[in-house]
């Protein structure tokens, strides 16, 4: 998603805030045009995990639950699972929120995929105020890990251990207070926290931006190669996909082809398509660039040898229930990123995505 740096960190700290205060999605004017025909439940018409982020306020809608449980095998926590939710001002851990996402998972029998360990974003007290120790550092970064990569051991069939490491501007890995005190070597020790945590789960570096910066692409696999080198426990790489109708084609396939030369598994993992900022291009024009993305997406998994293809997630449920529709600077409240429109109907990219992933585009 190509927002400037501040108006996307403004963007997830605004929608941080609004999660922390587990506002209820904004109710957005339901803009998409017809919907598609009725299609096949996305989960039994491709050969890949189809994935949905989820929270826990959307799963106290009866219909928001019929939705997912028809469409989706896999499911990612929105904000639920991450450091600002579960590691409280003290030090201690709260995995009552998590913790309903993955009831619901085991429940209905969907992959849980965690989502995420360690971020940049985060600066917590009780990390900062051990920074200037790096034993005791040490021991808090991999206390974190082991407890919740090891609450879920068994369940969750990866995690996003370090997410977004690679600078906004592509040149070179963004600093952060991980990297203050252990270098870029920051993730390699999460990635070795996690595997002592869950022998298991498939270990992931997650990032944006991949299909439209070329230089973000080029550093996040130079990264990646180093990691490789050093034989650390790494198994898949997720590009999120946050992408902007005005794409260009064949973006999306060229990140995934990339992405996919490394060996490792592949997670399109936060795919949305945002309408927003409106361009040049008319809303129905964005609308037909959307469905076009996303069945050029379907086709980048299915072309995937069968091993690599680890899921492919959507960013959010319905359109009302995307991160893009909460944040009060998230544009004008009309945008239709998803697959489903406000009443859950599927849209043209539900279509065309299912094209694409079935070989039929
Ligand atoms: C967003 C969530 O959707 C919001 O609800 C939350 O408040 C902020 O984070 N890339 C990521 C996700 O890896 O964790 C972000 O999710 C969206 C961008």
């Amino acid at each position: 998603m190509n927002l400037s740096q501040p108006s996307r960190r403004a963007l997830i700290a605004s929608a941080l805030a609004q999660s922390a205060l587990g506002l209820a999605a904004c109710r957005g004017r339901a803009q998409t045009p017809a919907a598609a025909a009725t299609l096949p439940p996305l989960k039994d018409a491709v050969a890949f995990p189809v994935g949905a982020a989820i929270s826990v306020g959307g799963l106290e809608d009866a219909d928001y639950q019929t939705l997912l449980l028809a469409n989706f095998s896999q499911v990612t926590a929105d904000w639920e699972m991450k450091m600002e939710q579960i590691l409280q001002s003290d030090g201690s851990f709260s995995f009552a929120k998590a913790d309903l996402i993955a009831a619901f998972a085991r429940q209905h029998g969907l992959r849980l995929h965690g989502h995420n360990l360690i971020w940049y974003i985060y600066s917590p007290a009780p990390f900062e105020r051990v920074a200037d120790d790096r034993a005791a550092f040490e021991r808090a970064y991999g206390n974190y890990i082991l407890a919740v990569g090891g609450r879920y051991r068994g369940q969750a069939v990866g995690w996003d251990v370090v997410n977004e490491p690679v600078a906004e501007d592509g040149q070179g890995y963004r600093d952060c207070l991980w990297r203050k005190v252990f270098g870029m070597d920051y993730v390699s020790i999460a990635l070795d926290y996690a595997r002592r945590a869950d022998p298991d789960a498939v270990l992931f570096l997650n990032d944006y931006n991949l299909e439209s910066n070329p230089k973000k692409r080029a550093s996040f696999l130079r990264l990646v190669e180093d990691l490789q080198k050093r034989g650390a426990p790494l198994g898949g790489l997720g590009s999120q996909t946050h992408v902007q109708a005005d794409l260009p084609p064949g973006a999306i396939k060229a990140a995934v082809r990339d992405l996919a030369s490394t060996g490792l598994k592949i997670h399109i993992s936060e795919f949305d398509v945002t309408l927003q900022p409106s361009r040049l291009m008319s809303r129905a024009a964005k609308l037909e660039a959307q469905a076009r993305l996303a069945g050029e997406a379907g086709e980048a998994m299915a072309a995937l040898p069968a091993a690599q293809r680890y899921a492919f997630t959507t960013w959010g449920l319905r359109d009302k229930d995307s991160w893009l529709r909460h944040a009060p600077n998230a544009g004008d409240g009309t945008d239709a990123p998803l697959f489903f429109d406000d009443e859950g109907r599927p849209k043209p990219a539900a279509a065309a995505f299912l094209k694409g992933a079935r070989g039929t585009a």
